[in-house]
């Protein structure tokens, strides 16, 4: 099939690469490969330590795909011949002081209700498994929760779908995809996967700010720390080389994101309350991106009305999930573009739970309808 891709974040460039792989001849537009959301990401592989009421399926979703990142390093490291620093340590999820550590518990007991994996830990037992940490009230290990570095997973699968890479924009168009400088590329199936700049096409995806701090650090943490520090959501996640992420702040925002001074402040505040180590850490920079929001927190995934006499599918609003969920998301979209069914987990997904007419009256498929 002739498939557009349009956006490579690494939700687009993981089904990209997935569709390539499948035989397909695929084209996959953007402008900025990797420069969205993806460059500010953690690469937390983080179902249980975002685990929240009211999002079972979702962290049914994430634990399928946290379970397919393994394999998923593996090959693109052979694939690809870069090493994506997957590091499998787990995760501590602390509370520093009482209150904090009641807002853990709620998490727990999600995760219980769903049989994930955690083991609780009282002050000594949490400094013990992570020596770097303050005096947190308690914690819990998270064995399961990893982490990648998100840039070097787009670097990746760049190296995989590069030949498939057309740098321009591309909207939607009764016969496939056009570049805003006018070329048409007819397609058998459309993929949108262009995170919040969805927005233009799918108004239940909107904004939400997040910044992330890049440190180098003498002495990082092990693992990935999550964690409330007098109610300040804060984590801090290690990668190679002494490189320390800190994130990530959430604030609801239309215009193009900058880093506040008021959230870099609380957010470094709170990681080195969290490790005090941090204090000599250098400073290597600061990213500010839109993660893609949605109305339930979870990504849209399936087919919607298509404009023309394709099908156009949708991997959008993935919120905090995109690096977790970008293997699972690759293997959907696959499925859906061969023959518009979901699998059985994406179900909950179906861009139909939002308001369709919405979907259809946004601005942009107004255009594709009129032209
Ligand atoms: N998943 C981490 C974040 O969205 O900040």
């Amino acid at each position: 099939m002739r498939v557009a891709v349009v956006g490579a974040g690494i939700v687009g460039l993981a089904c990209a690469e997935e569709l390539v792989r499948a035989g397909h001849d695929v084209r996959v537009f953007d402008p900025d490969p990797g420069a969205g959301a993806t460059r500010a990401a953690a690469g937390m592989l983080a179902p249980a330590g975002e685990a929240w009421h009211g999002e079972t399926e979702l962290l049914r979703l994430g634990v399928a795909s946290a379970r397919l990142w393994p394999s998923y390093a593996a090959r693109l490291h052979a694939a690809a011949g870069l090493d994506v620093d997957l590091r499998t340590a787990g995760t501590l999820l602390a509370g520093q002081d009482h209150d904090d550590l009641l807002h853990v518990r709620r998490t727990l007991a999600v995760l219980e209700a769903e049989g994930v994996a955690f083991r609780e830990l009282d002050r000594r037992e949490a400094r013990a498994e992570e020596p770097t940490l303050s005096r947190v009230a308690g914690a819990a290990l998270l064995p399961e929760d990893h982490h990648v570095n998100p840039r070097l997973v787009a670097e990746a699968l760049l190296r995989l779908v590069g030949a498939h890479l057309v740098r321009a924009r591309a909207e939607v168009t009764p016969s496939g995809v056009a570049t805003a400088d006018g070329r048409s590329f007819p397609s058998d199936a459309v993929v949108v996967a262009t995170g919040a700049e969805a927005r233009e096409l799918v108004p239940a995806v909107r904004p939400v700010r997040g910044e992330t701090i890049r440190l180098r650090a003498a002495d990082p943490p092990t693992r990935v720390l999550r964690a409330r520090v007098h109610g300040e959501k804060v984590y801090v996640v290690p990668r190679a080389g002494g490189e320390v992420v800190v994130g990530a702040s959430e604030e609801e925002h239309d215009t193009v994101p900058v880093a506040s001074l008021g959230t870099i402040v609380r957010l470094l505040h709170a990681a080195r309350t969290l490790v005090p180590g941090l204090e000599t850490a250098g400073v290597v920079d600061i990213t500010a991106r839109n993660r893609p929001g949605t109305p339930d927190n979870g990504p849209l995934l399936g087919t919607v009305d298509s404009p023309g006499p394709f099908r156009l599918v949708l991997a959008v609003g993935h919120y905090r999930g995109g690096v977790l969920l970008a293997p699972l998301s690759a293997q959907i979209v696959r499925i859906l573009v061969e023959n518009g069914n979901a699998m059985g987990v994406a179900r909950p997904f179906a861009p139909g739970r939002f308001d369709a007419y919405q979907l259809v009256n946004s601005p942009a498929v107004r255009r594709v309808f009129s032209s």
